[in-house]
């Protein structure tokens, strides 16, 4: 299935987000807090990934992205991105079955070429696994950059036309090459951590994201603060584009509408 861009057709209005993406961040500060060495706040932030699946299910979304690993991520010390690989291991080892087994379809986007054979075939084994599970559809960033996606995606678009070909290119030619092309764009973009930056995560994919920014820290985010960010997400007026007077004479018509179609008149074929 295709989505149609936010650009192009503006989405209907859902209470609940269908698509979450967060920047998990804060994990080495949790850490430090609590006077412990950084990889003890990654650890912590595996378990609170744990927990905004469950409430992700619990609350009907259908979409949750989770930013892990960014494609500058690199740069850390040596020790802290083997240690990084190694938790990424083992819950590709651990959790897929789980997941599974609940009915998550996991995803994995980023260039996962830069990652050792091991984890690479561990990711295709667990995206073919899960790949018809329904429920929600859970994708891992990792080794991702927005800039990244959009090269990829432009580069794949180019080399499948063919040489002659004239017009321009849109934005529909693009979307199918981008790496969620499978998702809607994300409604709601959470970042914890209090820095109000994207850091490269999905650029073309947030031209209409609702973007929230907390100063909890990754690891002691749950659902309670899951429930603050969709309760600020609510109270957005998604334009769009449009006037808050075009949404409100929409919502009117809607609301005739939907009176008509409940009139006992209209069930016996008489027009009120
Ligand atoms: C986010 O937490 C996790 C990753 C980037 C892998 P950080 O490790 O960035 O935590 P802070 O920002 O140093 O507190
Ligand atoms: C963003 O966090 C990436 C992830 C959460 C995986 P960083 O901690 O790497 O972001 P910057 O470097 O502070 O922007
Ligand atoms: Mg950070």
């Amino acid at each position: 299935m295709q989505f149609v861009s936010s650009t192009k057709v503006a989405p209907d209005r859902t209470d609940v987000p269908r698509h979450v993406a967060i920047i998990m961040d804060g994990n080495g500060r949790w850490a430090k807090r609590q006077h412990l060495p950084r990889f003890a706040g990654h650890k912590k932030g595996v378990e609170a990934v744990r927990a905004a699946v469950q409430a992700c299910v619990d609350r009907g979304i259908a979409y949750l992205t989770l930013f892990a690993f960014s494609s500058e991520n690199w740069r850390r010390p040596a020790e802290e991105v083997a240690l990084l690989m190694e938790l990424f291991t083992g819950a590709l080892t651990s959790e897929v079955s789980k997941l599974h087994k609940n009915g998550i379809r996991l995803r994995i986007v980023g260039d996962i070429s830069r990652f050792d054979r091991r984890i690479q075939t561990l990711i295709t084994d667990a995206e073919s696994l899960t790949a018809t599970n329904t429920r929600l559809t859970l994708s891992i960033a990792a080794n991702y950059g927005g800039r990244w996606d959009i090269l990829q995606a432009m580069s794949r678009m180019i080399a499948s036309r063919p040489r002659d070909a004239a017009e321009a290119f849109s934005e529909q030619d693009l979307a199918p090459y981008l790496s969620m092309s499978y998702a809607p764009e994300p409604d709601l973009f959470i970042r914890t951590g209090g820095e109000q930056r994207v850091s490269n995560f999905l650029l073309w994919q947030l031209a209409y994201t609702e973007l929230y920014f907390t100063d909890m820290l990754w690891p002691d985010f749950g659902p309670v603060a899951l429930d603050e960010a969709i309760e600020w997400y609510r109270a957005r007026e998604r334009r769009f584009g449009r006037t808050s007077e075009q949404l409100q004479a929409e919502r009117e018509s809607d609301v005739v509408s939907e009176d008509r179609a409940a009139s006992p008149f209209m069930q016996s074929g008489i027009d009120a």
